[in-house]
């Protein structure tokens, strides 16, 4: 090993599985942008060797984690202390050491989302209708933060409706939040669809009515794949003014995780389209 390479701070992504994620290449590309000596690994954690490889991996020397599905709950459960977002979202995508010894944890996920709807997209959310398909980890992470941006409506459609009622009424204290089931959408229309399901994972689409997309609203995907998802794809179908998969969403997750470990928060437009370029995607 070399002295630099001997002096260069560990951080890395847990997850199962793990392989594909851009992880390591947008910290690298952080990392060079910004002239911060890292490295930062991929690894394949199942859930149950979780806690004891998270144990492993600050004991010997690491300094941060990102953890992604299935570990965010576990993530949550592992940190010593957690911030009010990661408390709300009973989850966590980022773990840092302190300088105590102890692991603090946080969720970026919905500051991602936010930033990416907002500065990258330019869309605003105060007095917009809004839809949030799913009901799971990936909705938790994003409601406090929507409804801080002032929707004029906000509503949860799960293919499971009381996931989605028992979720409205834990985050009912932030502001008004409908649910209901797929079916019940028919004759309704949004300006904002937000796809937070996993049905894009298994390049599934949940069952959509038409016509619940208004004129000139947008459509985002929180997941994302190589190519256009279902859901992108049922969203150009639909006349979505915008319509975007989760990329930016990730890099800007990452990037406030960059800032939580690093203390400098790194330019993301440059590497978000690097990576569409690197998908072949006009960036
Ligand atoms: P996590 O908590 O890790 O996000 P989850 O609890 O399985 O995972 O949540 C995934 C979400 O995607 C749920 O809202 C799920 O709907 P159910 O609550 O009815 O299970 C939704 N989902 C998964 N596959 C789907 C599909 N093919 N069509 C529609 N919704 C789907």
């Amino acid at each position: 090993m070399t002295q630099q390479a001997a002096q260069k701070d560990r951080y890395a992504v847990f997850g199962f599985p793990v392989a594909h994620s851009k992880s390591p290449r947008i910290h690298t590309l952080f990392a060079a942008q910004t002239g911060q000596a890292l490295e930062y690994a991929a690894l394949e954690v199942a859930a149950e060797q979780f806690p004891a490889r998270a144990r492993e991996f600050f004991a010997g020397g690491g300094k941060g984690l990102n953890c992604t599905v299935p570990l965010k709950e576990l993530a949550w459960r592992f940190a010593d202390l957690r911030s009010e977002r990661a408390e709300r979202a009973k989850a966590v995508n980022t773990l840092a050491l302190r300088p105590d010894g102890t692991v603090f944890g946080d969720n970026t996920d919905g500051a991602g989302l936010l930033r990416d709807l907002t500065i990258n997209l330019g869309l605003e959310i105060a007095g917009k209708s809004v839809l949030i398909l799913g009901a799971g980890g990936a909705t938790r992470g994003i409601l406090q933060p929507l409804l801080r941006s002032g929707p004029d409506h906000l509503i949860i459609a799960n293919r499971t409706p009381e996931k989605a009622k028992a979720l409205a009424a834990e985050f009912g204290d932030l502001g008004e939040i409908e649910s209901c089931g797929f079916d019940a959408l028919a004759g309704q229309a949004f300006d904002l669809i937000l796809n937070a399901t996993a049905a894009s994972l298994t390049g599934e689409l949940p069952p959509l009515p038409s016509g619940i997309l208004k004129n000139n609203g947008c459509c985002y995907d929180l997941a994302y794949a190589q190519g256009p998802t279902p859901f992108v794809r049922w969203g150009h179908d639909a006349g979505a003014a915008i319509c975007m998969d989760g990329v930016g969403m990730l890099v800007e997750q990452a990037a406030e995780a960059f800032r939580i470990w690093r203390g400098i928060y790194p330019e993301t437009a440059p590497v978000i389209a690097l990576i569409n370029r690197e998908r072949g995607l006009s960036g």
